[in-house]
């Protein structure tokens, strides 16, 4: 069995878990959990890096002492990432004994065969970086990430020739192509070293900054903040060492925000040619979130607290919405406004839609029944085609670390299947016994693909998937080799009706930020909000008639609209646009007796003129009803 070793920064421990951090641990999470269905042996690693001048600051100023602080912080992230499902193989601290040990031992190694030096260096220090800063990188003066000052520090110190592993380095990005990617941190990398590299500072006198790892040849200085974190790397599984360790060397894969390519691209591989180690596999760097108005971060009050987002509309909307969003590479946007499009849109009316409508249909027309397909027709066996093909298109996807467009591919088929629904028209086969085969070949292929589409979207979504499944009666453990052992539709056997998976979002209109997202209640009920409540005057301000519909039509190119015209007793047949097409045949509709909203300000949707609406039940499992009046009252009579 082959090895897959992820890991995320280890975040500091100055602060707590957002949308950053829980994104880069998602995708950690995404990637075990997809690997692991291919049969490979995973390893996942984060953490927090806690030492240094950044963590010391913070828990001087709470009074702290930094053990104390950083105790807390930590065990704050461990438990916040186990309240997320994100479950790492270890969760490693720069305080762990095992760490400390491991630096020491690699730093004597550089240090005993000469590539450590004492000596004097003046630079523009960033404490928010951890790092020198040379004067290019300097934006006015500043550090451009944090906006600050770099303080001027000159001290003795202790220096690592990365210099001297430049060449070996550079040697190495170009014989390996994706060796960091995507291609433009490559690209970032290699601009780098087209300079050449200054050595890098390593220590702190502990007279400064008491906060670290005594460096093992000299107890007066502590390891600067980069030669700790990063070695967490090599001692999280245990190398050097162990024989496992080796080969999930091997196989490993840091996972990074832009922010720390150059610690990453270029301190890390400088310090493991030194020390004899072999370089990781792969650097992968994604962009960064930014809200609408720009840079998400504490201090402007516009971070958002995944655990707040996990409450509101669960982890693995979260982890649908940060996946499908973002172009790998480059930033995106974070936004209430935009999670509840992608969730009402994809979520509730494609995927959501498409299990309960074929649960509901099979119910209704099959009593629960898996049917059994005599044989498949042309459109059929298309489909089934592009079922089988999912799961191995989305890993290529997977494989270029493109994200989105894995994500993309499932809902390929899930339109695929919603667009065969609607041409195949189970209600209307069903009104005719002699279109039984028919029928239950439709309902076994909806059945079939919604079954194929959950097994692939089981690293995406680990809770939704599983309970669609279980809807179709089927277990859904991740095993190896998961396809090939992936549970059939059981023929015969009953499927569950099913719960609502997406209730439609509600964002509360007048206060729209990031945070104010709120789930509606399941069942349809109505909160008790008192700014939603109506006076009786406003209520009887509108008007309600008796209508019945004359003719209706489908509108090119919406595939929610249709077209009626609805006598309401007046002179002239009403036009009126209706978002009921998933719902309805426009043959079925005429002759209709429907309640229109007969006061409403014409309007025009996608060109067509709209005098009024219909009044329609829905739930939440994705049903609609047009809700209408019986034979006594007729048309053009008012509702009150
Ligand atoms: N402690 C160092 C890393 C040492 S690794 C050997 C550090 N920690 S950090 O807490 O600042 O975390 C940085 C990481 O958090 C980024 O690389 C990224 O993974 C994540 N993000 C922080 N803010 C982010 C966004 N706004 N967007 C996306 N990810 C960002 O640097």
């Amino acid at each position: 069995m082959s090895a897959y070793y992820v890991t995320t920064p280890i975040y500091y421990a100055n602060g707590l878990p957002h949308i950053g951090s829980t994104y880069t641990t998602t995708l950690a999470d995404f990637l075990v959990r997809y690997y692991s269905m291919l049969g490979k042996d995973t390893f996942f690693l984060t953490g927090t890096d806690e030492h240094g001048d950044k963590v010391q600051q913070a828990a001087e100023k709470l009074g702290k002492s930094p053990k104390e602080f950083t105790d807390e912080v930590s065990s704050k992230f461990e438990s916040a990432w186990k309240e997320l499902g994100l479950n790492p193989s270890r969760f490693i601290r720069t305080t762990d004994e095992d760490h400390k040990e491991n630096v020491r031992n690699i730093l004597q190694k550089i240090y005993d065969q000469g590539d450590i030096y004492f000596g004097e260096y003046g630079g523009h220090y960033c404490t928010g970086c951890e790092r020198f800063l040379t004067e290019k990188e300097l934006d006015d003066g500043k550090c451009p990430d944090h906006q600050t000052t770099p303080e001027w520090v000159s001290e003795k110190n202790y220096f690592f020739k990365m210099s001297k592993y430049q060449d070996q380095l550079l040697d190495h990005i170009k014989a390996n192509p994706d060796f960091i990617r995507p291609e433009r941190y490559k690209n970032e990398v290699l601009g780098l070293l087209r300079e050449p590299l200054e050595d890098l500072c390593i220590s702190r006198p502990t007279s400064r900054l008491s906060w670290g790892i005594p460096l093992p040849f000299d107890e007066n200085y502590v390891t600067y903040v980069w030669f700790d974190a990063l070695v967490n790397y090599l001692t999280g599984i245990g190398y050097p060492g162990q024989d496992k360790a080796k080969e999930r060397w091997e196989n490993s894969e840091h996972l990074i925000g832009k922010d720390i390519v150059k610690p990453h691209g270029v301190f890390w591989p400088t310090m493991l040619l030194a020390a004899g180690v072999p370089l990781y596999k792969h650097l992968t760097v994604h962009g960064y979130w930014n809200t609408p108005s720009g840079k998400m971060s504490k201090s402007l009050g516009n971070a958002v607290d995944p655990l707040e987002v996990k409450k509101q509309v669960g982890m693995d909307v979260f982890r649908y919405f940060v996946m499908r969003e973002m172009t790998f590479g480059l930033d995106g946007n974070y936004s209430g406004e935009a999670l509840e499009t992608r969730y009402n849109a994809d979520l509730a009316n494609n995927l959501g839609n498409l299990v309960s409508r074929t649960l509901s249909m099979v119910h209704k027309y099959r009593d629960g029944k898996i049917p059994v397909p005599k044989s498949l027709n042309e459109e059929s066996k298309k489909l089934k085609t592009n079922a089988l093909s999912c799961f191995e298109e989305m890993g290529q996807f997977v494989e270029s670390r493109e994200f989105h467009k894995a994500a993309g591919r499932i809902w390929e088929l899930v339109d695929l299947v919603n667009v065969y629904i609607d041409r195949s028209k189970p209600w209307s086969l069903a009104k005719n016994e002699e279109n039984a085969d028919q029928l239950d070949e439709t309902l076994y292929c909806q059945l079939e693909c919604i079954r194929i589409a959950a097994g692939c979207l089981l690293p995406f979504m680990p809770d939704t998937a599983p309970k669609i499944l279980s809807f179709l009666g089927i277990d859904s453990k991740i095993e190896p080799n998961f396809f090939e052992t992936f549970e059939l539709l059981k023929e015969g056997s009953e499927v569950e009706k099913g719960e609502a998976l997406f209730p439609r979002l509600e964002v509360n209109k007048e206060e729209k930020t990031e945070k104010k997202i709120a789930a509606k209640p399941k069942g349809g009920k109505v909160t008790e909000d008192k700014a939603g409540l109506i006076a009786f005057g406003d209520f009887q301000k509108i008007e309600l008639t008796v209508g019945q519909i004359m003719e209706a039509a489908k509108i090119e190119d919406a595939d929610k609209l249709l077209k009626l015209k609805v006598d309401i007793g007046t002179e002239d047949q009403r036009q009126i646009v209706a978002g009921i097409a998933k719902h309805y045949q426009a043959e079925e509709l005429v002759g209709r007796k429907v309640a229109v909203v007969s006061n409403l300000k014409p309007a025009k949707l996608r060109g067509e003129l709209s005098e009024g609406m219909l009044l329609a039940a829905s739930d939440d499992a994705g049903n609609l009803e047009l809700v209408y009046p019986g034979d006594l009252i007729k048309v053009g009579g008012k509702i009150s």
